[in-house]
């Protein structure tokens, strides 16, 4: 990271700011969807100023395990940058996001990329045509925007997550974190640890590094006792 990417995260702050604030009044559909429409890069991703995400993306794929993907899928995708990545690892890449417009500006990215699509969903609310499909799901700094951010609905969405998979598929999940020093990696610990406790999931490996954290699961099916 340089000293410019500091930038990058005092945009991000006021982008999370913003999103708060119409969430706490319009829900984070609307919070979303207003974010995107306001600016085509809300946190500033994509920007040749900062160099932090896009090195940030490499290292998650370099992170994968060494082998092609039948069909990946990126949740919470926003501009589509790390779904795009994703494309060279897996025959197919699905990218789903809440807002609409993120959506419109994924598809404008992506260009030419013919095994790249885009869709606008919520992972609270995803059609059961999806389970069992995904030998790879990524999910990059999304749950902690879950409205609201308790036990239950991340129990829920973590389930949600392993019925998306197919057997023995892999989950990475990252998340912002800088060393548990402030309110925001708390939050990214307490999501890791809700995937950690679920059944359905086996920890394979947990990479700390400055600012984010990664952890790679493998999807377990759970055998009933006879
Ligand atoms: C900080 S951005 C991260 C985008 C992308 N994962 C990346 O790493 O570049 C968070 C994204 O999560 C999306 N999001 C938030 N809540 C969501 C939900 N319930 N379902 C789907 N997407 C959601 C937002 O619209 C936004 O694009």
């Amino acid at each position: 990271m340089l000293p410019r990417d500091i930038g990058l995260f005092i945009k991000s702050a006021r982008t999370d700011a913003k999103i708060a604030r119409l969430n706490r009044t319009h829900g984070s559909r609307v919070a979303f969807e207003a974010a995107y429409r306001e600016s085509d890069d809300p946190w500033a991703s994509a920007s040749p100023r900062y160099r932090y995400q896009g090195l940030k993306y490499d290292r998650l794929v370099a992170l994968l395990p060494a082998k092609r993907f039948c069909n990946a899928l990126d949740l919470g995708c926003g501009l589509g940058l790390l779904s795009q990545k994703l494309a060279g690892r897996a025959d197919n890449v699905l990218g789903i996001d809440i807002a609409p417009a993120a959506i419109e500006h994924a598809r404008r990215r992506a260009g030419a990329l013919d095994n790249v699509a885009f869709q606008a969903g919520d992972i609270l609310n995803l059609p059961a045509s999806l389970d069992g499909r995904f030998d790879l799901v990524v999910v990059a700094d999304v749950l902690y925007y879950l409205s609201p951010m308790d036990t239950g609905v991340l129990e829920k969405v973590v389930a949600r997550i392993a019925d998306l998979l197919t057997p023995n598929g892999t989950c990475l999940l990252a998340n912002h974190f800088f060393f548990s020093a402030d309110p925001d990696s708390r939050v990214s610990r307490k999501i890791h640890k809700a995937f950690e406790a679920c059944p359905r999931f086996a920890v394979t490996s947990e990479h700390r590094r400055a600012f984010f954290l990664a952890t790679l699961f493998s999807e377990r099916r759970l055998r009933l006792a006879a």
